[in-house]
């Protein structure tokens, strides 16, 4: 089928949406997980057990909070910048920390979900209310563009929990020398890589037996009904990952069960399914130095300083300008 007209659809959603179901082998965007139920599944998520992830950068922040400032703070005071804040966990051990010192310094965290902006800001006025804070909603492409404007002192960019995992390794290019773009010679960028490991660790983080990873993705079919009018059936999908050690490219499907039809109202669109055909919804990269050194490297910067955990489960890398 041809692809209609742009004006065609109500939103970036949709077309989207459109074009990903039409296409083969099928796909959705997993930015699209995340409405108000996504950001919760998200949440519960990170509260397992099974998801290493967010306890090991944890642990690295807490063990490494002093090192870290060491090299953040500046006697002309700067710029704290987060990319995807969220609940602001693990930042929080590096604000303490700099408040602990009396440093010079205004934190702006920026989300793309308001909602997560404003409870952030709360839980900081509670908690840390020496922080001077100023919260901005926007997309991480609309918000790197602001970025350069911050150029009156030096600025730290923070961007934690592996969230360019979701990146293919081009769009993580793109993304990083948009990033140095934006950034001067004093500047730095502070951020979470999720590391190869053994492949079952990896396959257990993104298929946990409470399902809460499947309702994850399975939000993608329920968003298109509620919103573009679909009539999908989650339970006749499952949720398979896959994890391909030579890559290290977690990827998550969801697996038609039966030969079955959906309608999408909004889109105009019947979508058929073959019994066993997958829809792929989110791919989770993990990497090595080698690979962290390259990206870095094809998007102007270089690797500074890595910090660890003992088991080498999760790196947070200091980059600057090359
Ligand atoms: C938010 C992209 C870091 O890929 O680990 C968690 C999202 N998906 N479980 C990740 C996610 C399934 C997460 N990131």
């Amino acid at each position: 089928m041809e692809n209609p007209p742009e004006t065609m659809f109500e939103s970036a959603f949709a077309e989207d949406t459109y074009k990903g179901l039409t296409s083969y082998p099928k796909y959705l965007l997993s930015k699209y997980i995340y409405d108000e139920k996504g950001d919760k599944l998200f949440q519960q998520i990170m509260d397992m057990p099974e998801y290493y992830l967010t306890q090991c950068e944890h642990n690295i922040l807490e063990i490494n909070a002093e090192a870290i400032i060491d090299e953040f703070d500046s006697k002309q005071g700067f710029d704290l910048i987060e990319l995807g804040a969220g609940d602001g966990k693990k930042t929080k051990l590096l604000l303490k920390e700099l408040v602990k010192r009396k440093s010079d310094f205004a934190y702006l965290p920026i989300d793309i979900s308001q909602n997560v902006l404003t409870e952030l800001e709360k839980s900081l006025t509670q908690e840390i209310p020496e922080v001077n804070v100023k919260v901005q909603q926007g997309t991480y492409f609309k918000t790197l563009e602001k970025l350069a404007e911050y150029n009156t002192r030096k600025k730290v960019i923070l961007v934690l929990g592996s969230n360019i995992g979701n990146l293919l390794h081009e769009r993580a290019v793109e993304f990083l020398a948009n990033i140095a773009a934006a950034m001067s010679e004093d500047d730095m960028l502070f951020m979470g890589f999720d590391q190869k490991k053994h492949p079952q660790k990896i396959l257990d983080a993104y298929n946990d037996a409470a399902g809460i990873t499947e309702a994850f993705n399975k939000n993608l079919l329920i968003r298109i009904n509620r919103e573009l009018e679909g009539n999908f059936d989650p339970d006749k999908f499952l949720h398979w990952e896959t994890y391909d050690p030579e890559t290290g490219t977690a990827k998550s499907f969801l697996v038609s069960k039966a030969a079955q039809k959906v309608i999408i109202d909004k889109l105009d669109l019947e979508v058929k399914f073959d019994a066993w055909e997958s829809i792929h919804t989110e791919i989770s990269q993990k990497y090595d130095d080698a690979v962290v050194n390259w990206l870095a490297e094809e998007a102007g910067l270089k690797v500074e300083r890595a910090f660890s955990d003992h088991e080498g489960c999760f790196k947070n890398y200091i980059f600057r300008k090359k």
